[in-house]
């Protein structure tokens, strides 16, 4: 399939060219040794045959608003195709901040409908995008789906890789052309994709000079500021020097985004919406730190200092400044 998907995707993406080398994300069978040995190395890895949502991968957009229930589900809309993560709690912060989508609640059935209106409207500079955490409020068709989700295999990974307690599925159905601008998760991910192809741009977590992060304290926090479309060289002279890493997923594969990796996402044209479901797992615990410290962990202090120097000085504009102070002329 990789090498077939590979020849179709300049039919698939509605991306222009790109501006920064990507090497192929490996494609493996997860009964080969060698995937396993990049998860436990946290490295990205495309696996087949898991079977993880075999059980469903009989689901559209038709069987889910039949079967998935009444519940409420959160939807983003856009005037873009671009959905860019921000947090509502972080929005007082910056008093300038306009949020760039508008987040909805909405029955299945009416997502449904309004995501095939969209795609019959010829302009459809508009978009939308489903993003739920999969929980009781579904019907029991599709709880006996999840339940028939590899779970087996899902366990046999966290037990091997020291990974703490799942934390959440999140079901996500997108219309093609949609994206999810550059950012990392402060989680291990098995991203699981169900319907159409979804295309990954992944960075390594030591490519942080290059991409530059919004300040904890933004609301896009954990968002890197570069527009990989059209990068401000200028604002972002670093971004210059990114290198990456691509990889396209269908229905059955699994993507293993290791913890702090940054990733943007693309659904591609093809079935005119994509379905996929992740499985967020807290991190692995350490029992002793090793020096030289990694990249991952290196930000996860990076982060931690952040939070520490802006709390005590209770004022972000006073962060630079106080940074400058302790480093300029002293160790530099
Ligand atoms: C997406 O599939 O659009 C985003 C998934 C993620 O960032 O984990
Ligand atoms: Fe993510």
């Amino acid at each position: 399939m990789a090498t077939e998907e590979n020849q179709s995707e300049s039919r698939l993406s509605s991306a222009t060219s790109y501006a920064f080398p990507l090497k192929d994300i490996p494609r493996l069978s997860c009964n080969d040794r060698k995937a396993l040995e990049m998860i436990r190395k946290s490295e990205p890895v495309i696996l087949t045959d898991t079977n993880l949502v075999a059980s469903a991968l009989h689901w559209s957009l038709d069987y889910l608003a039949d079967h998935i229930g009444d519940g409420n589900f959160t939807v983003y809309k856009s005037d873009s195709h671009k959905f860019k993560y921000y947090s509502d709690k972080k929005c007082k912060m910056v008093k300038e901040f306009r949020p760039p989508t508008v987040q909805m609640e909405m029955k299945f059935k009416d997502f449904a409908a309004l995501l095939k209106r969209k795609q019959k409207e010829r302009d459809c500079s508009e978009k939308i995008y489903l993003q739920q955490a999969l929980n009781d409020s579904v019907e029991k068709t599709i709880v006996y789906d999840f339940v028939n989700f590899n779970w087996a295999w899902l366990t046999e990974q966290q037990t091997l890789n020291n990974w703490g307690p799942l934390t959440s599925n999140l079901l996500l159905v997108g219309m093609e052309g949609n994206v999810t601008p550059v950012h990392y998760d402060e989680q291990e991910n098995f991203f699981a994709q169900i319907y159409g192809h979804k295309r990954f741009k992944l960075f390594h977590p030591d490519q942080y000079k290059n991409l530059y992060p919004y300040p904890v304290y933004h609301p896009h926090d954990r968002q890197s500021q570069v527009n990989l479309d059209c990068p401000d060289f200028d604002k972002f002279p670093n971004a210059r020097n990114l290198t990456g890493y691509q990889g396209i997923v269908g229905p059955g594969d699994v993507l293993y985004i290791p913890m702090y990796w940054w990733h943007e996402v693309e659904s591609l044209k093809d079935k005119g919406e994509t379905i996929s479901v992740n499985f967020w797992y807290m991190s692995r615990s350490v029992d002793k730190v090793e020096h030289p410290l990694s990249a991952q962990q290196k930000m996860a202090m990076t982060r931690n200092i952040e939070k520490m120097i802006l709390q005590a000085l209770d004022d972000p504009e006073e962060v630079p400044s106080f940074m400058q102070m302790l480093v300029l002329g002293r160790y530099t």
